[in-house]
């Protein structure tokens, strides 16, 4: 698709995927790479405008990342945040310094010049600050435009070259003003017009999915996630019955999740495509039996959906495309696009490319972040308990058992779960929680329940608020909220005499519980 972008250029800033976020909802599309990536094959994308994020080091130690001078000199405008405002004026002859005084959350910021960047924002304002080093002095050519009580250049430019430098990070929401900035320089300075719009993106990739698949036969592996749900849904929008989801149900899904998954996308569903769903719970039981360390479990689910799928592939015979519900961040963390490479410890059951025989991979959904994805899936009309559906694991309930895996304990699980989900759902807290869930630990203890004693199982309540998954908090429930959902627990789902709240945040645990 030939439309106009911003290049996000990543300096390994922890913020770098916000920052691209930001700019698209400016409805400007825009990509993220790393500050290895060449001029030329910067210039060569043709972008409207540049972005340098943030980043961890120092701009004057040897070896910091740094970008050759003729970024500046390209007449693109180019926004500098952080790192990337000092880096700017390191290379172009400003000063970069420890700072007497660090700055670290939310600091008042005063706007001293009329600047394009901060057009429709108030004189004094609040923004997101996390820096060591300051600029003590701005780049020749440069104006400076605000300032903090310890950071004398909190904000420059350079009109005439169309550089443009903020201390500070205008792509955290903190920053009071910091979307009306972004949005400042990408539409006012950069001339971006906006066009980057779902309803045209869903309309532009089902054509280009007609005209890419042709006649042929397509396969997609269905998880009834959002991502795949909303990958398939378009693809069956743009080929009809070429498609052929496969649906394996692993018997590690949530209460009642197969059944719902079959009902959206079966016969008797609102989709034209071939559905197959595969009900493997059996198998899956058998080769997990016995088995209770976390990461051979893992593996076990993993290795097993392969064969499965791959003898369901068999079935259908000659498969020309395979469709993937990889999204934008999937392709930064693995290290394709953007610089803080966060290397996936997590895979969706994978692996499939190379078990089954086909031309090529179709992902409909690489360039999008997440919550454009549910956007999508909203113009595709998908009902919304499935768009706004929480994240789920691949391996499924296998990883929320602690210990070995059994019909049983699946069976608990699932009952403890949808309780903890019903409750949370009445008492208006369902959209309010990042994840959330019910999980078996493998430990048994003494109760007395009536007059009989017992010696079953606790079940333990996970809840984290969450912006990026890699750390989270525990949210705070009601106490009458938990108390209502240990009462109902205790009383619906045999083999269970203890429920438990995890207060842990990640790190150090981690938000699954295996
Ligand atoms: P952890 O447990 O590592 O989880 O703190 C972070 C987020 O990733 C999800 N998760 C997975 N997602 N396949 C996935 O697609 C996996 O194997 C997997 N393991 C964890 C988890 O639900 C949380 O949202």
């Amino acid at each position: 698709m030939d439309q106009e972008k911003v290049i996000v250029i990543d300096f390994g800033g922890q913020y770098n995927q916000l920052v691209a976020r930001r700019v698209r909802e400016c409805n400007v599309y825009c990509e993220i790479y790393s500050y290895r990536t060449a001029l030329k094959e910067i210039v060569a994308m043709k972008p409207k405008g540049i972005i340098l994020t943030g980043g961890p080091n120092s701009c004057y130690e040897e070896g910091a990342p740094a970008y050759q001078k003729e970024l500046f000199e390209l007449g693109i405008p180019v926004l500098g945040l952080c790192y990337g405002a000092q880096i700017m004026m390191h290379i172009l002859g400003g000063k970069v310094e420890n700072a007497p005084v660090r700055e670290y959350g939310k600091t008042k910021v005063l706007i001293d010049k009329t600047s394009l960047l901060f057009s429709g924002v108030p004189e004094t304002t609040v923004c997101w600050m996390s820096h060591f080093d300051y600029i003590s002095k701005a780049a020749p050519g440069f104006l400076v435009t605000a300032h903090t009580t310890d950071c004398p250049v909190a904000a420059a430019e350079d009109t005439k070259r169309n550089l443009y430098a903020l201390q500070f990070h205008p792509e955290v929401l903190h920053t009071q003003e910091g979307t009306k900035m972004l949005n400042n320089f990408v539409r006012g300075i950069c001339g971006c017009s906006g066009g980057w719009r779902m309803d045209r993106f869903v309309e532009d990739s089902i054509q280009e999915i007609r005209k890419k698949v042709g006649k042929g036969n397509v396969l997609c592996a269905l998880s009834g996630g959002v991502d795949s749900s909303v990958a398939a849904v378009m693809m069956s929008k743009a080929i009809g019955s070429q498609l052929t989801c496969v649906f394996v149900d692993h018997g590690l899904l949530r209460k009642n999740e197969g059944d719902e998954v079959e009902e959206v996308f079966g016969s008797q569903g609102n989709y034209e495509l071939n559905f197959i769903r595969v009900n493997a719970q059996e198998r899956f039981y058998v080769k997990l039996a016995g088995v209770k360390e976390p990461e051979r479990k893992r593996k076990i689910i993993g290795e097993e959906f392969i064969r499965v799928f791959e003898e369901e592939a068999k079935k259908i015979g000659s498969v020309d495309f395979l469709v993937q519900g990889t999204i934008y961040p999937d392709v930064v963390e693995s290290g394709l696009g953007g610089e803080s490479a966060v290397i996936k410890s997590h895979h969706n059951v994978g692996g499939l490319p190379e078990c089954v025989d086909f031309k090529e991979i179709i992902e409909p959904l690489r360039s999008l972040f997440k919550d454009e994805v549910r956007t999508a899936g909203l113009e595709l009309g998908i009902p919304e308990h499935l768009v706004f559906r929480q994240p789920f694991p691949g391996p499924g309930l296998g990883v929320r058992i602690v210990g070995d895996v059994t019909a049983d304990k699946v069976r608990i699980v699932q009952d403890a779960d949808a309780i903890f989900r019903e409750e949370l759902a009445n008492a208006g807290l369902a959209q309010m929680i990042g994840q959330y869930f019910a999980a078996l630990t493998d430990m048994r203890s003494v109760g007395v329940m009536g007059d009989e004693r017992t010696y079953d199982y606790a079940v333990a309540l996970r809840a984290v608020n969450t912006v990026d998954f890699m750390t989270a908090e525990a949210a705070e429930i009601p106490f009458e909220v938990l108390q209502r959902v240990m009462g109902r627990i205790i009383n619906e789902v045999g083999g269970v005499n203890r429920v438990f709240y995890d207060l842990t945040s990640k790190p150090p645990a981690t938000i699954e519980f295996e």
